[in-house]
């Protein structure tokens, strides 16, 4: 639905060049929830302006529902309004809301339509109808101002909708929110995704948002995409960055010549008894570090921290035993000193992906 190859923007002010998005190749599908997560500076925003063209990119491409976009951009006043057209079909939710305080909240859901030059009778019944999807019906005439925050994102969001978009852009929408305001905001999110059939590109900071309503997620660090894919994918990667932090377990290794192993499962397995089968089979302790049960984009996960004695190479064949079984297998800590460099380090989680 939303495919960027090779997008690059650079930012030139005063005689500085700054490279935000550094070669970004992103593909979000028709009818999921997708999630850019990464450190302020990221490219973040960078990435959701120029997927809808507010910000010109200054190298590659952006398609959305099969349209070139960067074809029509700046080519001429006819593909100027083809491309105000399709920019229509693409909706955007802020962070700070960006509500025109003199006009009502029904005025300010009209606005998108006169733009497009809808009649009034016509925009009056779809912003009536966008409140009432949005669960503000009861607040038409009030102004901005007497909202509160988490009122203000469903107006964002109604107005979002106004152009009948099949994909919605939301930057960092519920940032300025509470806790439980921001979940009955993800939660509408989700249930637009559904009901409409919406796909959906978030940009955000907190994992929770990716955990709680993202069917794929990507991980951005210094204008790249470092991880991409969809939160089960991600879950079986061994050595993921976004893995480990949408399911965290804790706990290192008690001394050394330890090796500490996560084990995830997922659905219905249960690890116990095959923990058990393990120590008695190879007849050696094992220790559990951590363990946690949660859903994940939707799945269930199970990991489980595990420490066993010796090495990694001395556990070889223990931990080919729990790869056996169908469990995935990422070792934290190979128990090894010299493991704990960089190299060394990458070499262990490749050896853990065997
Ligand atoms: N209009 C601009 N002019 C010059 N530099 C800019 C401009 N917009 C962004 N930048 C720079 O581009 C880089 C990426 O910024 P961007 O706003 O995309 O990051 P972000 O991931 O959204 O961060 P945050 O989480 O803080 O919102 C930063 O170094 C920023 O200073
Ligand atoms: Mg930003």
């Amino acid at each position: 639905m939303i495919t960027t190859s090779g997008l690059t923007k650079v930012y030139r002010s005063r005689g500085r060049e700054v490279t935000a998005l550094d070669g970004v190749d992103l593909h979000v599908r028709e009818g999921e929830v997708f999630g850019v997560i990464g450190q302020s500076g990221a490219g973040k925003s960078s990435l959701i302006r120029c997927v809808n063209l507010l910000e010109r990119p200054t190298s590659g491409t952006v398609t959305v529902a099969g349209r070139d976009l960067t074809a029509l951009a700046g080519r001429g006043p006819r593909a100027g309004r083809e491309l105000r057209q399709a920019r229509s079909r693409i909706g955007m939710v802020f962070q700070h809301f960006n509500l025109l305080s003199s006009r009502t909240v029904r005025d300010n859901v009209e606005l998108p339509l006169e733009i497009l030059g809808a009649s009034g009778r016509e925009r009056s019944r779809r912003a009536l109808e966008l409140l009432d999807l949005v669960g503000l019906a009861d607040k038409a005439g009030a102004y901005p101002a007497q909202l509160s925050g988490g009122q203000k994102q469903r107006v964002g969001i109604a107005r979002a909708l106004a152009g009948d978009p099949k994909v919605l852009l939301s930057d960092e929408a519920t940032s300025a929110l509470d806790p439980e305001t921001t979940r009955s905001i993800l939660q509408l999110l989700r249930d637009l995704n559904r009901q409409l059939g919406l796909t959906v590109l978030l940009i955000t900071h907190e994992m929770d948002v990716v955990k709680s309503i993202c069917d794929s997620a990507a991980l951005m660090e210094k204008g790249r995409i470092v991880e991409s894919g969809t939160v089960s994918e991600l879950l079986a990667t061994p050595g993921s960055q976004l893995a480990a932090a949408l399911f965290p377990v804790g706990g290192d290794a008690t001394g050394e010549d330890r090796t500490v192993v996560d084990v995830t499962f997922h659905g219905e397995a249960a690890t116990q008894p095959v923990i058990s089968q393990l120590a008695r089979t190879y007849n050696i302790d094992i220790s559990i570090l951590g363990a946690a049960i949660d859903t994940v984009g939707g799945l269930q996960v199970g990991r489980m921290r595990i420490e066993l004695p010796g090495r990694y190479e001395d556990n070889v064949v223990p931990i080919g035993f729990l790869r056996e079984q169908g469990l995935q297998i990422d070792v934290v800590d190979g128990g090894d000193h010299a493991a704990d460099a960089p190299a060394d380090r990458a070499l262990l989680v490749k050896e853990g992906a065997k």
